[in-house]
Order: C-alpha cells, then structure tokens, then sequence
C-alpha cells in the first residue's frame, strides 16, 4: 500500500467487524458527478446531497471515505470551506460542524493511468474503466463508500473531442453533446444504489447490438463493447445474455428494469466480471468467445458469468447487502442461480460434478485451513480477500439446502416475498432466511448456523440390516472440527438425501410406517441420529448425499461390490459418478500409503471397460467426468499430512496403469467419437469431452501411435477444444519430445495475435506434471507475450502452476514455494488484490507432511519480513498464525 507520494505505509492491522455493524450517520440522496478526463490526469467534482439519517443518533462531523485523492476543492452549500473546517487522513475526510441538510461540492484530481491495482479508475489497452466492488469508490472521489448508502447517481463524462467514441455510465443516456472542443456525455440512473455499483468506461470500442422483449412486452436494447480487433467474438455472449433474461423471466418471475443493458469487454481485470448496474464490466476471457478459438469449457465459462452479472440485477443490485458481511447474501444467492440456469442448459449432473469437484477441491481445503471463514464472517482486515470458494460456492450450497427444505413451489414463494419486500434496500442474509422462514412455517433457528459457522461437518454413517424384522438403520454421526477462532461447533441442521438399492434396483422406503418414496430427505440435526427403514427385504447398498444434498463430508466403510453396483446402477448422474470417485479413491489411497491394491484395482478396471464398451448407452459428458482420478489437491485434503510426492506419483502411475489395461475400449471410443459431431450443442461437446478423455488416457502410453494420433488431431482439428486437448496431451507426455515442441511453436505462431489464446498456451507449459517446470516457468515470465501487470497472463502463468500443478509446486526441494513468495513481493507493489489471491496455495501448508510444510512457512515468513499491502499482510498473518481474525 502506498500513500499519493509513493511511500509505502506499513499496514495498521485494523479490524473491522461485524458486531460493530451501525447505520450509518448520513445520507445520500442524490449523486452528480463530473468526470474530465485529460491525458495523465483525471478531476472528478462531485455534488452530494446529503441529510442526516434519521435513524441514527445526532452526529455533527461527517466522515468520507477516500483514498489516493488530491483534493482540489470543497464546499458546503457553495460555501468554500476552510483548511480548518476538514481534516484528511489517508482514509478519510472529516468535516466538522455540519447541518442538518446539504449539498456537498467536492473535486479530486486522480491518475488512472498510473493505477496498476486496477482498483477504481483505471486505463486498460488505452480505454478508461471502473471497478468499485467492494471499496474502490473511494479511490475516485470522497464518498460514503458503504453498501447500506444508496444514492441516485447522475454521470457526465467530459473528454476531448474525437477522443473516444464510447463513453458509458450506469442507467439511461440523457444527452450527447459536443462544445467548445470537448465531448459531454450525461448519464442518469433512476435507480438507487450503493457506490460499489457505480461504472464509468471510455474508450474507442465497437458494439454488438441486438434487443430483447421482457414479459411484460418492453423493448431492452443490449449492447456488447470490445475493441475493434474482438467484435466477432461477441455473438456468443450475447446470445447467452438473452437466454438468461427469459430463464430469469421463467424460473424467479424477474424481469429487467432499465431500458438499456450494456457489456464492456476490457482486458485488465481483477476478477472475472462485476455486475455494475446497466452497465457491467467484463474480463475479455468471461465474454469472447469464438469457435475456432475458444475450448467448450469457455464457452460454459462465458455462458456462466453472462449468467451471473446479469441475475446480479435483482440479486445484489435491487436488493443489496446491508455491510460487507453478508457479501454472501448476493454472491450466494447468485452463484446458485447461475448454476441452476447452467444445469437447465447444459447436463444437470455434469454440472453439479463440477460444483462439487470445485467445493470438495478447493472449498473444503481453504475450510480446514487459517483462512476458514464462515458464509457470514465476523471479521476482516480487507474485505477484498474474502470474495473466496466459502462465501460464493459454500454460500451457494447452503441456499440450495433453502431450496430443497422448502421444496420448488415454496421456495419460489419465499424467493417472491424477498425480492418484493426488500425491493430498493440493503439487507442481511437473515433477512433472506426469515422470508424462507415465514413462507415454510419452518423453524430455521438451527439452520442459521450455517452462516455463522466455519468449517465443514463430518457425517460418519454406519448401518446394521436386521433380517427377522427386515429392518434396516442408518446411525449418523456429525461432527465439525474446530476452525480458527472457533472451537466449539455446534450440531447442524443437514439435508441427507438418501436411496437404498437392492439386488433390483432401487428400494420403496417407509420410516415410522410412512411410504417415503424412493429417495428421502433426513433431517439430521443432532450430534448422532438413527433412522430406521421398515420392509426392507434384503440388506440394501445406501445411496448417501444423493446430489451433494449438504457441503459436508461422509465416511461410510463401502464395500467394492456395493461401490460397482452404484456406479452401474444409481438412477442419479451425480451419485454414479460420486461413487466412481469413491473407489478411485480407494484404489489410490491404497498405493500412496504403500499398500497392495491389486483386488481394488481390477475392480476399477472391471467396471470402466464395461462402462466404455457401453458407452453408447449413457450421458457421454457424464462417463468423461467418470474417467477422471480425483485431483491430487483433494487426495492431500483426505490425509492429516499429506504427501505430496506419493500422491503425484500414484496418481501418475493409476493414470498410466488405467491407459495400458483399457487401451482397447479407449482406442474403440476415440474411433467412433471422433469428427462424429461438430458444432455447439449439448451433445457435441459431450462426444468431444470423452473423445478427448480417451485420448489423453492413451497419451500416457508411450506408443508412437497414440502420439500421431494426437499430432493428427492437433493439425487437423476445426475447433479448439480438440486441437488444445491434442497440444496438451502431448506436451504433458513425458515421451513426446520432439513432436510436443513443434505442436507448441506451431500453436504460438498461429495464435499470437489472440490474448486469450496465448494465455492457454502459456498455461498448458506451466501445469506439466513432469521435468523442470519452475525453469520453464521462469522462462515464460520472460516471453515477450507476458506480462506482468495483466491478471491473466499472472493467472496463466503463476497461478496456474500454483494452483494446477500439483508436482511442479510441491516440489520437495521447496524451490517453487520461494518462487511464489518472491512474486508476490513484486507484484504486490502493483496489484495487492492480486498479489493475495496468489498466495492462496501457500496457506495449506498445515496439510502437508512436515518437510514440504515448513518449507512453505519459510516462504510465507520471508513475506512477512518485507513491506505489504493490506491484503497481502492479512493472508501472510493469518496462515502463519494459524488465527482467524478475531
Ligand atoms: N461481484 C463480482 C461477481 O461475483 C465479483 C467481483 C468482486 C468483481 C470484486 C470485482 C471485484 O459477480
Ligand atoms: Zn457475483
């Protein structure tokens, strides 16, 4: 963190929390801002009408955020004030003797060509953008900067003639007018909303129109703005911004309001996009996409996140978050939605193989770490860092869990209730459980605690089967260890869905008499429970947590038979795949511990040949998510301390053992899938997911033939998705040699001139899992492709090694831990934001067995001993405290 002179400040570890939640003093009615962009420089003047709120207790100072601001002028009421009258800290500027109702005039000079934190008023590729989420407000003018102050905004932008050809703020465009050499375009925004919603983009873009007919029969112009050299790469995107209007239409009753919806593509990005009101801003890699250059996974990516920012609309713009806490009350709320709108798009049970491949893979590492966190924290130093899995994908599960309690109908009622009370207010996440509360008559008093409890409940489940009274039990067991700052947990309520399968299928159930159906929900809500099954005529293999019913980890002793006869047989996508995982993952754990698997491993081998022989016969998306091992991220989280080297390597040596034994059934699969689909629907993107999964199995066999195989496809392939599959096959072959390294020069020449592209083929170099990778590594950060100010190409290159290179970076010589800590460093002097999400592998160290787990203390102490950003200091001390704050 660095003051306007550049010095840096060390950071006072100030705490903010929740239990200090009060409204705030003032109000601010109406907004107007100014902006006149110069080269170099940028003065803002804003005129705030502002009155004391009169639900709090009289105050006479008026306290602004602000930072990184020249002040160049104030006044109340047009009364200039004096240098007595105000006092400026770095974060603040306090007036004092303020009355009751007035208008504030206020102008602060910024740089944002200078701004590297991309935070606030930025330039990126010579265009001016906004990103205010959560307090970057602050760094554009003196302001309320806080969620539960919502204002009426009005922008004019004010530029050089001929400068830019666009020049967007939030809401409708009130006039357009050139004088006196200057450019004057004003904005207004009927809609009240926090600053962290406020937008302003100017720069030379193009635009790809279409429009949409709401419900209720009104006209939405849309609109999408890249740069010139990326209007192609828009048609996609804006076909699914419209599926998801009506989808919001059909699915929550909620409609657009403005007349006027618009995307900006900019390729400096924090994160993936922000859902500013009308007018959102987007990462290049979240909107373009066209089909010679974009992978199928993209285009679900885009699909996604167009998705998301657009239902941010009701969910998080009309009714928004009271203070920074209840964060997941938008993001978990939306992450849901998005999700739902994905799986009635896409295929439900591959979508929620990704959500719980993501939850299980990173949520429940990061719950288990320093940095757990409850869905609704107590406390932060900077709130940026707390935009994590637990707040977005724990948030979105525990919304879920809502849903299913109260079942389609009433949860659409509940749903209603919140957006129709709340419309046009800032409100807590009880808010939304009290509304599930009062439509349900349920009493949540219990489920609340998952808002407010870190960590992620164990169920351990075993059962008896009584056959003279052709009973059978379920006693669970649940238990949540302790988190930082939380030792004591409590009992949860947790929705477990369960099935019982008999030699014919799936079984009738009846608790206490009743016909449950085939599938049930138990409500588990004590420290252990027994539920007891009547009729059952033979001793049934339980399906558990059918569809990931709860975030929660089960441990039940499955026998191999009983884990084949689910993975055959399960009427549930998700539940064959899950219990798929669970033999891998006993086959696996076997081999990592030193143990003979021979028995596990040719059931897993049994049942895959006759999955692929049969391919034809089911989902082909889904049997491609079945052939994958579980991550190696996720293998370490199964152990107290884990060892990173073995888990590589019999993961690896599984891999390989997998590729030789069903070779044939691959091979056949590849063959008949191949060139048998092209396009973007459903289903060719399915046969291409297990065509190129049987062909990156067979590029682990060290065969000449699998290698041309691949080398064919690279050359001709007419879509991403198989020539990228094709490149990294080959280049993650440790046999490839020669052919790999033509594949890459060759895919770099021809893709030089798409950011994107190059960004995955700089990634596919970092995550090879064999050889000298942090070399190589250290190699690309000098490519003339790279650089170091883009979140992506940082993304590309050092998270994906970090984060998807689970050999590279767990090196035991502990080199590449160093590495990482020595790029925080640099990069924090530029982007804290992004210097602390980078970190992110660093803090799970306490998984590791001792060698690897003080080599990564030693690199995040040697962080410590240096100047750093608010955000970097937060992460750097609490996961080598091992606090949580507070
Ligand atoms: N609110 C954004 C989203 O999830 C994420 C975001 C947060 C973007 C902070 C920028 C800064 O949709
Ligand atoms: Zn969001």
């Amino acid at each position: 963190m660095s003051d306007i002179s550049g010095t840096p400040i060390t950071p006072v570890a100030t705490v903010t929390r929740l239990a200090d939640y009060r409204v705030p003093e003032f109000l601010i009615e109406k907004t107007h801002l100014t902006f006149e962009l110069h080269e170099g420089y940028t003065d803002v003047s804003s005129r705030l009408t502002i009155t004391r709120n009169p639900q709090s207790v009289k105050a006479d100072r008026l306290i602004l955020h602000g930072e990184q601001l020249e002040l160049l002028s104030l006044a109340i009421d047009e009364q200039p004030l004096d240098a007595g009258d105000y006092q400026i800290t770095p974060h603040n500027l306090t007036i004092r003797d303020v009355p009751e109702q007035f208008v504030l005039y206020c102008t602060t000079r910024i740089y944002p060509e200078k701004n590297t934190a991309l935070e606030g008023l930025y330039c990126s590729s010579g265009m001016y953008c906004t990103q205010c989420e959560a307090e970057g407000f602050r760094k554009i003018t003196y302001y309320l900067d806080r969620p539960d102050v919502m204002s009426e905004f009005e922008t004019v932008i004010v530029a050089r003639e001929g400068a830019f050809s666009t020049m967007l703020s939030n809401g409708n465009c009130l006039s357009d007018t050139v004088r006196d050499g200057k450019r004057i375009v004003h904005w207004h925004d009927p809609f009240k909303k926090p600053s962290y919603l406020f937008a302003l983009v100017a720069g030379n873009l193009v635009c790809l129109e279409d429009s949409f007919t709401t419900q209720s029969g009104r006209q939405v112009l849309l609109q999408i703005y890249t740069e010139a050299k990326d209007g192609d790469k828009c048609h996609f995107a804006m076909q699914s911004l419209k599926k998801a209007m009506r989808w919001d239409e059909q699915v929550y009753g909620r409609e657009y309001d403005l007349d006027r919806f618009m995307i900006v593509a900019v390729d400096d990005f924090n994160m993936g996009a922000m859902e500013n009101k009308g007018l959102n801003i987007f990462n290049t890699s979240c909107v373009l996409a066209h089909p010679t250059s974009t992978t199928d996974a993209a285009f679900q990516r885009v699909e996604r996140v167009i998705a998301h920012e657009y239902f941010h609309n009701w969910s998080g713009n009309r009714i928004t978050c009271r203070d920074w806490f209840q964060l997941s009350l938008k993001e978990g709320l939306t992450v849901y939605r998005d999700s739902e709108f994905s799986a009635d798009m896409n295929s439900r049970a591959v979508k929620r193989i990704e959500d719980v491949s993501l939850i299980r893979g990173v949520q429940f590492v990061e719950d288990a770490g320093p940095m757990a966190h409850p869905v609704r924290p107590d406390s932060y130093m900077e709130i940026s860092n707390f935009y994590t899995v637990t707040i977005y994908e724990k948030g979105a599960e525990v919304v879920r869990m809502l849903a299913n309690i109260l079942g389609p109908e009433q949860y659409r009622q509940a749903t209603d209730l919140y957006f129709s009370r709340f419309d046009g207010q800032a409100v807590t996440c009880d808010d939304f459980v009290q509304c599930m509360e009062e439509v349900s008559g349920r009493d949540l008093c219990q489920f609340r605690l998952w808002y407010s409890q870190a960590g992620t409940p164990q169920l351990h489940i075993s059962d008896s089967y009584d056959a003279d009274r052709q009973q059978y039990s379920l006693t669970v067991r649940q238990h949540t260890p302790a988190t930082p700052g939380q030792t004591e947990k409590k009992a949860l309520h947790i929705p477990l869905k369960v099935a019982l399968y008999g030699g014919n299928g799936v079984l009738a159930l009846v608790t206490d008499g009743q016909a449950r159906g085939t599938e049930t929900v138990l409500d588990i809500c004590e420290a252990q429970q027994t539920i007891v099954f009547g009729q059952v005529a033979e001793k049934p293999v339980p399906s558990l947590l059918r569809g990931f019913s709860a975030p929660v980890r089960v441990f039940y002793d499955y026998q191999l038979t009983q884990l084949r006869q689910l993975i055959l047989l399960d009427s549930d996508g998700f539940c064959r795949w899950d219990a798929m995982q669970s033999l891998m993952r006993i086959v696996l754990s076997k081999a990592i511990d030193g143990e003979d698997n021979l028995a596990e491993q040719a059931v897993l081998i049994e049942v895959l040949k006759q999955l692929l022989a049969d391919h034809a016969a089911m989902d082909a998306a889904l049997l491609a998510c079945m052939l994958d091992l579980p991550g190696e991220q996720y293998l370490a989280s199964l152990y107290d301390k884990a060892n990173p080297p073995a888990i590589s390597r019999a993961r690896a040596q599984l891999q390989h053992q997998l590729a030789v034994q069903l070779q044939t059934e691959l091979l056949s699969c590849y063959q008949v899938l191949q060139d048998s689909s092209s396009g973007l629907s459903a289903q060719a993107m399915a046969a291409r997911s297990l065509c190129n999964r049987a062909l990156a199995y067979l590029l682990h066999i060290d065969d000449e033939y699998y290698r041309d195989l691949a080398q064919q496809q690279f050359l001709r392939a007419d879509n991403m998705t198989d020539r990228f599959t094709a490149l990294k096959g080959l280049v993650h072959a440790e046999h490839a040699g020669a052919v790999a390294q033509e594949a890459l020069q060759a895919f770099y020449r021809q893709w030089q001139h798409d950011a994107l592209v190059v960004n995955m083929w700089f990634q596919v170099q970092a995550t090879r899992p064999w050889g000298n990778v942090l070399q190589e590594v250290q190699q690309l950060l000098n490519h003339e492709a790279f650089d170091a100010c883009n979140p992506n190409k940082l993304r590309a290159v050092i998270a994906a090694f970090a984060n998807q290179n689970f050999a590279g970076f767990h090196d035991s010589s502990g080199k590449a831990y160093q590495f990482l800590a020595d790029q925080i460093a640099d990069i924090d002097q530029r982007n804290p934001q992004m210097a602390a999400r980078l970190l992110t592998p660093l803090t799970h160290w306490h998984q590791f067995i001792d060698e690897h787990a003080t080599l990564m203390r030693k690199a995040l102490e040697s962080l410590s001993q240096r100047e750093l950003s608010k955000d970097v200091y937060e992460v750097v001390s609490k996961s080598l405290n091992g606090r949580g704050a507070g």
